[in-house]
């Protein structure tokens, strides 16, 4: 029975992802930040373990515990993640300290204490969600899609350093999930937001509310579901392929930048996402 780590299954993605292995029959753990409440909708042959990318440390132990009870896992597919919406201006350093240490610190502390135990049995898949938002800048999202620019970098890197173990590395990119990340991050949950729900720099204010308006008509999202579907096929990909776009709107933007050039979709997009038309 193979074995899988999935980090954050409290919702979305990864608890789509924890559902779909279950059902398949592998050995799933997944991780939550407080393992004494279940999520809601996890399937019960997850077996809980605590992570909190936001402590130093966190990581590494999680992936000693795991090993110890079950071996080294087949796949590790790292899912979680916060996000955050506001100008690059505007955010604070501790922010930015933040939001790296979950997306991208902690993130790398888990692979590399997972590693170890990958080569020394000559396989394995290391599956990290970076995004859509990890190859195009979104106005606004400028703090969250760096970090998942630098993810697509750390994966890319382990690509090179990792195929002569075997140990194979997937750059999951979605766009436009249909989760909770986005009521979190965005003000009011990212629908009919008055300027009092906005924080930042009264200069930035009409190009938020352009943005905002922009992001809550995008009509082509996926749900989890259909998510995991694809990233259980790129996980399955035998092949050293390492970049997967998945969902319809990141499969339409990446196509349409390979055929019309960077420069093109970044000049029409500025004009969609700050109402500058
Ligand atoms: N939805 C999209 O359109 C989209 C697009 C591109 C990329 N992504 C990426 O997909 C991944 C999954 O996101 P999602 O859309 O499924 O959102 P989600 O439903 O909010 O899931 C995020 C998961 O990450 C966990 N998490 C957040 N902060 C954590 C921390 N400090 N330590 C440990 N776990 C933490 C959350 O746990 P709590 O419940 O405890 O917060 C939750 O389980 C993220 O990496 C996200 O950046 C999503």
């Amino acid at each position: 029975m193979p074995i899988v780590l999935v980090t954050g299954v409290s919702s979305g993605i990864g608890r789509a992802c924890a559902n779909l292995y279950a059902e398949r029959d592998w050995a799933v753990t997944g991780t939550v930040r407080d393992p004494a409440k279940r999520p809601e909708g996890l399937d019960g042959r997850v077996t809980l373990d605590q992570l909190d990318l936001a402590v130093p440390g966190s990581s590494a132990a999680l992936a000693e515990r795991v090993i110890a009870r079950g071996g080294c896992p087949d796949v590790l597919l790292s899912s979680a993640g916060t996000m955050l919406f506001g100008a690059i201006e505007d955010m604070s350093s501790d922010q930015f300290l933040q939001i790296f240490q979950v997306n991208l610190f902690g993130q790398i502390e888990l692979i590399r204490a997972v590693v170890p135990a990958m080569r020394e049995r000559g396989s394995g898949t290391i599956a990290n969600v970076t995004s859509l938002g990890g190859t195009i800048t979104f106005p606004f999202f400028g703090a969250y899609n760096s970090t998942k620019w630098a993810f697509e970098g750390i994966s890319e890197g382990l690509w090179h350093e990792l195929k002569p173990f075997g140990i194979r590395v997937k750059a999951i990119e979605p766009g436009f999930v249909e989760t909770a990340i986005w009521g979190k991050a965005l003000p009011a949950g990212g629908s009919k937001a008055g300027d009092s729900e906005l924080s930042g720099s009264e200069a930035y204010l009409p190009y938020l509310r352009a943005m905002l308006a922009f992001e809550t008509h995008i009509s082509n999202r996926t749900t989890p579901e259909e998510t995991a579907v694809e990233i259980a096929a790129a996980i399955a990909d035998e092949s050293d392929r390492l970049r997967y776009p998945v969902a319809a709107y990141a499969r339409a933007i990446t196509r349409a930048r390979r055929l019309l050039g960077a420069r093109a979709i970044m000049r029409f997009f500025h004009g969609r996402w700050m109402g500058t038309e």
